[in-house]
């Protein structure tokens, strides 16, 4: 099957005066059988509509991933994996390559979500190279990145997001830079509904923005970031509503189709 380039189509000139489409994405980490994957597509469809001006995806399990493409075919919601390995092939024992998820028709994948790099050794130069790869199948990489609680307070957030983008993208020419999703996840708000403040994320977002604009000014102005961390359909609207933030990356809020298309429906009002 022939696939259209990540980011190519559906942009439009948005409100923020660049052609960025916000994204919605909720990431359902290690949750949901098939069966319960499809009871909540079942569940979301109805209540969500698909319009050009907002992308939403589910990041889904290994094994619900055709499932999902199949159920969510025609609906506008895209299906992405959530990790995958850099090489096309070969004796890495448990990895998923970049064409697996393409034959399934996969749209995107997350790459170097905080729990991965902690939990699963994922470093900085593999996500550089899963990043290219991901990009070279056609797929739309989200590029987490994001700083503890004991570097935020040691005054470390700049120099934490400064290394991880400029690492996580250095492969990359500024075509390719500008079809990554960067999700902004402050790890300390991850799971502890504990959101950062709106003051605090916009500034997060606008230094990812800027970093990427060091490394190509074009890029910045068409590279999505999104803000993670606690998101829920009461403090969506506000978070969504800021200058430099092109959506949200949802774990726990995105478990439950009501609750979901709660902040899907804030994105479409702010
Ligand atoms: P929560 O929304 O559960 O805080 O998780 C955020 C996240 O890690 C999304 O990738």
């Amino acid at each position: 099957m022939t696939r259209r380039p990540a980011g190519a189509e559906g942009r439009h000139v948005s409100a923020r005066g660049g052609t960025r489409t916000p994204l919605i994405a909720g990431n359902w980490k290690m949750n949901k059988t098939v069966a319960q994957a499809e009871e909540f597509i079942a569940g979301l469809l109805p209540r969500i509509s698909a319009r050009a001006e907002l992308d939403v995806a589910i990041c889904v399990p290994f094994t619900a991933l055709q499932a999902m493409v199949d159920s969510a075919r025609g609906s506008g919601v895209e299906v992405y994996a959530q990790t995958m390995h850099e090489e096309l092939e070969g004796a890495f024992t448990g990895e998923v390559s970049a064409p697996m998820l393409t034959e399934l028709d996969v749209h995107g994948v997350v790459l170097g979500h905080s729990e991965r790099r902690e939990h699963f050794g994922e470093t900085d130069r593999a996500l550089a190279a899963k990043v290219g790869a991901a990009l070279e199948a056609g797929l739309h990489p989200i590029l987490c990145v994001g700083e503890t609680e004991e570097e935020r307070e040691r005054g470390e957030t700049d120099r934490k997001l400064r290394h991880q983008v400029q690492e996580g993208l250095h492969l990359l020419d500024a075509d390719q830079i500008a079809r990554v999703t960067i999700a902004y996840e402050p790890i300390w708000a991850i799971g502890t509904g504990q959101v950062a403040t709106a003051q605090q994320a916009q500034e997060a977002v606008a230094f990812v923005r800027a970093l990427v604009g060091d490394k190509t000014p074009e890029a910045a102005e068409a590279v999505r970031v999104l803000y993670g961390g606690s998101v829920k359909p009461d403090n969506a609207a506000e978070l969504l509503a800021l200058p430099d933030c092109d959506g949200a990356l949802v774990g726990g809020g995105s478990l439950d189709p009501e609750g979901f298309a709660g902040i899907v429906e804030a994105a479409r009002g702010a």
